[in-house]
């Protein structure tokens, strides 16, 4: 067989993993070859392709961060344009399927392919760990490692300087790395999306700890968190090709409203891309490359139109409608449960 990979959307840590892990299994277990198409769907389109064999060069790449393939962002009207040449791209390069690795726009794209007629296999991964119907994406352990080793950093210059510490980390519909990383990190009020924040709540949480004698406070705020309706003036972002609105930093915004009402001290941390650079945890890499493995099987054994997922221990493949199903938030009960930790 021949496959061909692709790595589209944002980076996360591991994506090289499954890319070693793919090459590997393929060439071993079955003696298949693989490609991989540059900078996501755009490289497809494109017909920008390298072989990937399995050598040295490949097997190294396990500890590296970001993808070897680069990657890309394609809008959704200009993938659905594209369908047919990318159908004959694969046609004429002899490939007998094809393994996207990406977030929910990517599997979206590959539910287009499929529904076209293309053999597929998708590979789930975001940082923010909000695909739909698996338990765990690569790439959010060490989100949550970073974020969380920076949380550990800020109580000790906090605590020095009685200050309050707003550290704002990735997700923009989803809390699950602040809600992690906050408790983790032994944060005492962490903000996600899916709960809108009462600014008075939080700024009485800062206030109760100093009046009971706390020198300090650390509070997470994911970036797309939003207050509740009438509670705070916000400053309004852009809306992008995506249909994303730019952030306006949350996390500042939060720290100077704290800082006017009760006047302590206020400095604020943007973790940013950092979470999502650099070398994947260890719980990653084994994920990636268990990820990398099912899917090129899954491959050979021509299950198309699906996608490996987590489900408890066992690597499992379901189907790509499955996968772009509802994105998979934070139960409002779970961040409620996580609410007597606060303080
Ligand atoms: O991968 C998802 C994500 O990490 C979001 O949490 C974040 O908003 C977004 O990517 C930012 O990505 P970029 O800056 O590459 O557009």
């Amino acid at each position: 067989m021949r496959l061909a990979t692709l790595t589209s959307g944002g980076d996360c840590p591991g994506l090289n993993a499954v890319i070693r892990s793919i090459v590997r299994t393929a060439n071993t277990e079955y003696g298949s070859t693989v490609v991989g198409y540059q900078d996501g769907w755009v490289g497809l389109l494109e017909d920008r392709r390298v072989d990937l064999y399995d050598d040295e060069e490949v097997d190294r790449i396990l500890l590296r961060g970001g993808t070897i393939l680069g990657t890309g962002r394609l809008h959704p009207d200009k993938f659905k344009a594209g369908i047919d040449t990318v159908k004959n791209n694969l046609q004429d390069a002899g490939i007998d399927a094809l393994i996207p690795i990406g977030g929910e726009g990517t599997l979206k794209g590959a539910k287009w392919l499929a529904d076209n007629g293309v053999p597929v296999v998708g590979v789930p991964k975001t940082i923010d760990n909000d695909v739909s119907g698996t338990d765990y994406t690569f790439g959010f352990d060490t989100a949550v490692s970073v974020a969380t080793d920076a949380i550990d950093r800020l109580h000790t210059t906090a605590e020095s300087h009685d200050r309050v510490m707003i550290v704002e980390v990735m997700g923009r519909n989803v809390g699950w790395i602040a809600l992690h990383a906050g408790m983790a990190g032994g944060a005492h009020y962490t903000v996600i999306p899916e709960v809108p924040f009462n600014i008075e709540e939080i700024t009485k949480a800062m206030q109760r700890r100093f009046q009971l004698g706390e020198k300090y406070g650390i509070i997470v705020v994911a970036e797309g968190a939003v207050p509740e309706e009438g509670t705070m003036e916000m400053s309004v972002g852009d809306v992008d090709q995506f249909g994303h609105t730019t952030f306006t930093g949350i996390g500042q915004q939060i720290g100077d409203e704290i800082k006017r009402r009760i006047g302590q001290d206020v400095r604020t941390t943007v973790l940013g891309h950092i979470q999502r650079g650099g070398t994947p945890t260890a719980y990653d890499r084994v994920l990636a490359t268990r990820y990398g493995a099912h899917a090129a099987r899954a491959a050979h054994e021509q299950t198309f139109g699906s996608c490996v997922a987590l489900n408890g221990e066992d690597i499992v493949t379901i189907t790509l409608e499955e996968a772009i199903g509802d994105l998979k938030v934070v139960p409002v009960q779970r961040y409620e449960n996580a609410r007597s930790l606060f303080g």
